[in-house]
């Protein structure tokens, strides 16, 4: 089939075989459409990316997500006029369904690196109800990621020991062997994510993302390769996912039953003696039965890219196997460049929500172009 568009609508010819002559070559009989302006215009609304959801108290105009993106635009954790500034500049005129915030930290010893976002103080919800008007005001729902590092947090920022599931060493980034979490500091987790949830609301935010993927705290307890714990919060599946289990209540707890709590997972480590695509489907029907609202789909101890492993979607994978086993909403997240590779993916039922991060990154009218321009 082959197209051309003009103001008025579009021309496809298609050739279709009828005959074959003498010396066995196809005699070809050209088919030709022309479909109006309106009648494009009706097809293109059709498509699956174009299509409004709910989910909880949120209603996404469409099912494309910009993913967490640290932008290191934060002065001692407080959001800044850069700050501001990138947001803007990301989802103006509100073509994008969801919009979620950089991983923010939720307690000082959670600290990733030094300029990233923090949730992890009441002083902090002044600057981050900003950070949600600015987002409101171009029309798109904002979501708060809110993370805890572990072993991923850096010694040197915070002027703190780094923590984590049990004392190894983070594949991801081979940093020191952490302090492994006792009873009094597992409590003191589960109250400080539940505290940055609480912040969230206060400040505007439409719901939070636990954040337990790319090797972080929660990350470290999901996966087998960090978390050797003898405990009940160590070893088998169903203990691996515990404590996510008491953040997830206490989270829910904070913010009410019509807010939106979703979970990033990062499902598979891809590395021998790592979390697998059944690990992954297996914790987000837990995941779900505790309350959470969606699932967000990434890599764990791998990070966000695999390598050897591209193209549009590529943890389809983890994705396609989660949704087996969930009804909440699975956003998919990793190599969508394109709208009808991102089309492509829901109309293969791989994911409900397609996040588009590095793209938009690189080209702030990404949106406009693939959301706006064909509506
Ligand atoms: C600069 C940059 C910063 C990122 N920061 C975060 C983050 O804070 N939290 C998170 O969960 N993922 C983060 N990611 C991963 C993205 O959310 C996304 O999963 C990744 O870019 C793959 O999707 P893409 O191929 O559409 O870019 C980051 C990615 C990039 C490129």
């Amino acid at each position: 089939m082959y197209g051309v568009r003009s103001d008025s609508g579009a021309v496809f010819c298609r050739f279709v075989p009828i005959l074959k002559s003498e010396a066995g070559c196809p005699i070809m009989k050209a088919e030709l459409f022309f479909f109006t302006k309106s009648v494009l215009k009706e097809a293109m609304s059709m498509r699956l990316l174009q299509e409004p959801v709910t989910i909880k108290n949120v209603t996404l105009k469409n099912r494309l997500v910009m993913p967490p993106m640290a932008t290191e635009k934060a002065d001692r954790g407080a959001v800044t006029a850069a700050t501001l500034a990138w947001y803007d500049e990301k989802s103006r005129g509100g073509f994008i369904g969801l919009v979620e915030t950089e991983h923010c930290y939720v307690s000082p010893e959670g600290q990733a690196s030094p300029c990233q976002l923090s949730i992890s103080r009441d002083s902090d919800v002044e600057g981050l109800s900003r950070l949600v008007r600015t987002v409101h005001a171009n029309g798109s729902p904002l979501v708060a990621q809110l993370n805890h590092a572990g072993s991923l947090a850096k010694e040197e920022v915070t002027g703190l020991p780094a923590y984590g599931a049990s004392a190894v060493t983070n594949p991801r980034r081979g940093t020191r062997a952490p302090v492994a979490l006792d009873a009094a500091g597992l409590d003191k987790i589960v109250r400080d994510f539940a505290a940055a949830a609480r912040r969230a609301k206060e400040a505007g935010f439409d719901g939070v993302e636990l954040h337990s993927a790319h090797g972080y705290l929660l990350d470290q307890f999901y996966s087998p390769l960090t978390n050797r714990r003898g405990d009940e919060y160590g070893i088998s599946p169903e203990n691996r996912v515990r404590l996510h289990g008491r953040v997830i209540a206490a989270v829910r707890e904070a913010v009410g039953d019509d807010y939106l709590v979703a979970l990033r997972l990062g499902a598979g480590d891809y590395m021998p003696g790592g979390a697998t695509a059944e690990d992954g489907a297996r914790a987000a029907a837990f995941f779900e039965r505790c309350g959470v609202d969606m699932i967000s789909l990434s890599g764990g101890m791998c990070g966000y890219m695999v390598p050897g492993l591209d193209g549009e979607g590529y943890f389809s994978r983890l994705s396609a196997a989660v949704k087996e086993k969930v009804s909440v909403p699975v956003l998919l997240t990793g190599g969508v460049v394109t709208g009808a590779g991102a089309e492509k993916l829901l109309r293969e039922g791989k994911a409900d929500l397609i996040g588009v991060g590095r793209a938009i990154l690189k080209d702030s009218g990404w949106a406009r172009r693939v959301m706006g321009e064909e509506r």
